[in-house]
C-alpha cells in the first residue's frame, strides 16, 4: 500500500468468539483499514464476555482508541444458546491472557453504529462504512428498523453467516443465522428495502484460509506476547480443541473478503431465511436454480433479496494475508 492510498473505513458486529478474535486482530492491525467502531452482541458468549474479549484483543493492538459498544443480549425470538464448546468458558479459548480492564462506550451499539454512519453519510463518498457482521444479526436488525436513515452512511455489508450447502449448529443451519434468524431474515429484507449491497461470508468458504498448529506455534515461539502471540494461541487453541493439525482463521476470513475480494469466488443469488421448518429452522435457502421458467412458476414468488454469495476462497491467500497482517510483516 502507498502511504497516500485511502484506507477502507469499517465497523465490525462482533459475538467474540476465538475466530472473532482473529478477525479483530486483521481489522486492528491491517494498514489498508481504517477501523472505526466494533459493537458486540450476544452469541458465541453471553454479551459480558464479548465485550471483555471485544477489549482484551483491541488493547493487545493497542487500539484503545478504537469505540465499543455492547448491544443485543438476546435474540429477538430465539432462547440463547451460547457455542462455549467450541469457543471455551470464557468464549475465547480460556487463553490466561491479560484481560482489558476498560469499560465500554455508554449506550448500546445501535446508536454507536447510528452514530457512526450518520457522520459518514454526512462527508464524501470515500467514508461510506463497510459494515461486517460476524455474529447473531440481532444488532443490525435493530439498526436498520430502528434508524434507517443510518443505511445512508453504509457501502456494504459482508457479513459471516448462513451457506448454501452445510449447516454447522444443526444439520441444516449456521450458528449466526440460527441464533436469531428472525433478526436475519429482517437485515435480508432491510437490505433490499434500503438498497443495501450484501455479500455473503458463509460455511461454503468459512473452513478453506487455514493455519497449521506448527505455524500457531512458531508464532507464539517468536512473539511471547503482543498480537501476533495472541494470534497463534488462538489457532493453537482450536487445534487442540478439534484435535486437528490446522484451524481456521474463520471470521477473519470476511475482513480478507474486503481487503482481497479477488481471493473470493461469487454468484449473484436469491437468498431467503427459513422461520418455519422442523430440522432447518435458521438455514439460508440460496437458490441456485439457473432456468427463469423454474423461478417464474415458482409458488413462492421471488426472494426479496438478491445478493453475492462466497461459493469458494483461496484459502492459502486468506491465511498469509492473516499471517502477515498479525505478524506486522506488511
Ligand atoms: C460462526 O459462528 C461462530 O461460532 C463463529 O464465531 C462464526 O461467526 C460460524 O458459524
Ligand atoms: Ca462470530
Amino acid at each position: 500500500m502507498t502511504t497516500t492510498a485511502r484506507r477502507t473505513p469499517i465497523v465490525l458486529d462482533v459475538d467474540t468468539g476465538v475466530d472473532d478474535a482473529c478477525a479483530l486482530l486483521l481489522a486492528a492491525l491491517h494498514p489498508a483499514l481504517d477501523l472505526k467502531a466494533v459493537t458486540c452482541v450476544g452469541g458465541n458468549a453471553p454479551l459480558v464476555d464479548v465485550v471483555r474479549n471485544t477489549l482484551t484483543v483491541l488493547d493487545t493492538c493497542g487500539r484503545e482508541d478504537v469505540p465499543v459498544a455492547a448491544g443485543a443480549a438476546r435474540p429477538l425470538l430465539e432462547t440463547p444458546v451460547d457455542a462455549r464448546h467450541v469457543h471455551g468458558n470464557d468464549g475465547m479459548g480460556d487463553l490466561d491472557w491479560p484481560r482489558s480492564c476498560r469499560e465500554p462506550a455508554p449506550g448500546h451499539a445501535i446508536e454507536l453504529l447510528r452514530d457512526v454512519l450518520l457522520k459518514a453519510a454526512a462527508g464524501p463518498e470515500e467514508d461510506r462504512v463497510t459494515l461486517i457482521p460476524l455474529a447473531p444479526m440481532t444488532n443490525i436488525a435493530l439498526l436498520l428498523r430502528t434508524y434507517p436513515e443510518a443505511a445512508r452512511g453504509l457501502r456494504r455489508i459482508v457479513f459471516m453467516g448462513g451457506a448454501a450447502h452445510v449447516g454447522n449448529a444443526t444439520a441444516s443451519a449456521e450458528f449466526n443465522v440460527f441464533h436469531d434468524p428472525e433478526a436475519a431474515a429482517i437485515t435480508l429484507d432491510a437490505c433490499a428495502d434500503l438498497g443495501i449491497e450484501l455479500l455473503m461470508y458463509g460455511l461454503d468458504v468459512f473452513y478453506d484460509p487455514r493455519v497449521s498448529l506448527a505455524q500457531a506455534a512458531a508464532l507464539v515461539a517468536e512473539h511471547d506476547s503482543g498480537p501476533a502471540g495472541l494470534a497463534g494461541r488462538l489457532v493453537a487453541f482450536q487445534c487442540e480443541r478439534f484435535e486437528t493439525d490446522s484451524a481456521t482463521v474463520g471470521d477473519a476470513g470476511a475482513v480478507c473478503a474486503v481487503l482481497d475480494p479477488e481471493g473470493l469466488t461469487t454468484e449473484r443469488l436469491p437468498v431467503r431465511v427459513e422461520l418455519a421448518g422442523t430440522w432447518s429452522r435458521g438455514r439460508t435457502i440460496v437458490d441456485r436454480r439457473d432456468w427463469a421458467g423454474n423461478l417464474v412458476q415458482d409458488p413462492h414468488g421471488q426472494a426479496p433479496a438478491t445478493i453475492d454469495v462466497g461459493l469458494a476462497v483461496d484459502g492459502e491467500r486468506y491465511a498469509r494475508l492473516w499471517l502477515d497482517t498479525v505478524t506486522g510483516a506488511l
